[in-house]
């Protein structure tokens, strides 16, 4: 027996348990694909964007449903991870996502490893004319201005390239950016925080200059080590892939049919990706206008228009809440998410696989797996199974006091993939 189809069959024989009602069966994704050995392996975790993808989710679900020659899509790829296991089992790949960051997250990801001497770039790098400021009204908020001379040198350098080396220093200098400046880089959000202001005091009491560059080399150094891991899984070099980015998926159709459907929507609450990513769109390069107007098409937090619904839960969860404006939200994440389900659907061939976690609204857990499931049986999909993934280390999910419960709030503990399959 081939050793990957062995493989596989031992993980899902021996991960999903039981089958519950409602075809739901427990899973740890992160132990069902020993070629990737961890969740952070290779290029999967090069920069810290919220909430995305572990790999493993999309290796297991391209090993259980994806046939040579099929086509995966996801319409809200934030980091991209969907495109970059896809390369490994030689799937071509389309990807769309309203954050721009997917582009520069993509195309380092996907990297030949180079041959590069690192002391020489830095030395350019320092001694270059090129300077580069951003084009933001709120600058001086987020970087001391010490600061920003070194910064806008390194910045305009990189902006210079216009080669591969562009994408060597890129995530490198938005990851030592973002700890030189006011916020917090430990957090999934734009946030100035006691411990930020004191790491940039203390920066500034020190031989910070030094500590940039150094830090820089690191990066760096990290960065080729991850492109050469990402390449013993021996990504596929013939794969087709567009990627399109700063659009909004509400607004948009796809040209030409695809297999599978593999995605994980924004949350019902409590993320903001444009707002969290704001200080890398501006440092490469886009106008404050522009990033102002992608915040505004962010779902839930837009006006949609309505469609019909069919699911019951979704309306017997709607009259538990009793407030105007998380009512609003709850319309707005629904009225969203099914709409592109339905029409984007019905250019997909095979698969829908949908990963969603059961948010709460307050204190009350909504079943988003299930409604989304409802929906679209009506729709003529078929329910194959939900695979129920459960979260271990994740600071945003952690428990503490709802601040607006009172109530001790448990958050989000588990993940639900749920898997619909065309109708015939
Ligand atoms: C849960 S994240 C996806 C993470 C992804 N699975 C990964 O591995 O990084 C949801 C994504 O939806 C995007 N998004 C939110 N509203 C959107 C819209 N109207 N059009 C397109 N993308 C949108 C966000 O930018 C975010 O990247």
């Amino acid at each position: 027996m081939d050793k990957n189809y062995r493989q596989l069959k031992l993980c899902i024989e021996e991960e999903p348990k039981e089958t519950e009602k409602n075809n739901k069966v427990n899973i740890l994704f992160r132990n069902t694909v020993p070629e990737i050995p961890s969740t952070t392996y290779g290029t999967f975790a090069i920069y810290r964007y919220p909430a995305k993808f572990i790999p493993q989710v999309v290796a297991f679900i391209l090993k259980r449903y994806a046939k040579p020659g099929m086509k995966v899509f996801d319409p809200f790829a934030g980091y991209g991870t969907v495109g970059i296991v896809s390369r490994i089992y030689g799937y071509d790949y389309e990807l769309w996502d309203l954050n721009p960051m997917i582009d520069v997250i993509h195309k380092t990801a996907i990297m030949k490893p180079p041959r590069i001497n690192i002391i020489d770039l830095i030395k350019e790098l320092k001694n270059s004319k090129e300077e580069f400021i951003p084009n933001w009204s709120n600058l001086d908020y987020w970087f001391p201005e010490e600061f920003i001379p070194t910064l806008s040198r390194a910045w305009g350098y990189v902006h210079s390239l216009d080669d591969e080396t562009k994408y060597i220093l890129l995530i490198p200098l938005i990851n030592v950016t973002r700890y030189f400046s006011y916020s917090d880089e430990k957090v999934h959000k734009l946030y100035k925080s006691k411990y930020s202001r004191k790491k940039v005091e203390k920066l500034l009491k020190g031989d910070w200059k030094r500590q940039f560059y150094i830090m820089l080399e690191k990066e760096i150094q990290n960065l080729l080590k991850k492109i050469r891991e990402y390449h013993r899984l021996k990504p596929k070099e013939d794969v087709n892939y567009q990627i399109r980015f700063g659009i909004d998926t509400l607004e948009e159709k796809l040209d030409n049919d695809v297999d599978i459907l593999i995605t994980s929507p924004p949350y019902l609450q409590a993320q903001e990706y444009i707002r969290s990513t704001k200080l890398e769109l501006f440092w490469l390069g886009y106008p404050e206008d522009y990033i102002r107007n992608l915040s505004k098409k962010e779902i839930p937090y837009r006006p949609v228009s309505k469609i019909e619904i069919y699911s019951e839960k979704y309306y017997e969860f709607r009259e538990k809440i009793e407030e105007e404006h998380l009512r609003v939200l709850y319309d707005r994440y629904f009225h969203g998410i099914l709409n592109i389900f339905s029409s984007l659907g019905e250019r997909v061939n095979s698969y829908m696989c949908i990963f969603v976690g059961p948010a709460k609204i307050r204190t009350i857990p909504i079943p988003i797996d299930e409604i989304i499931v409802e929906h679209l049986q009506e729709l003529g999909w078929k329910h194959e199974i939900t695979f129920v993934d459960t979260i271990i280390s994740r600071v945003m999910f952690e428990s503490k006091v709802n601040p607006a419960s009172g109530k001790k709030d448990s958050r989000i503990k588990t993940e639900h993939m749920v898997v619909l399959k065309k109708g015939e």
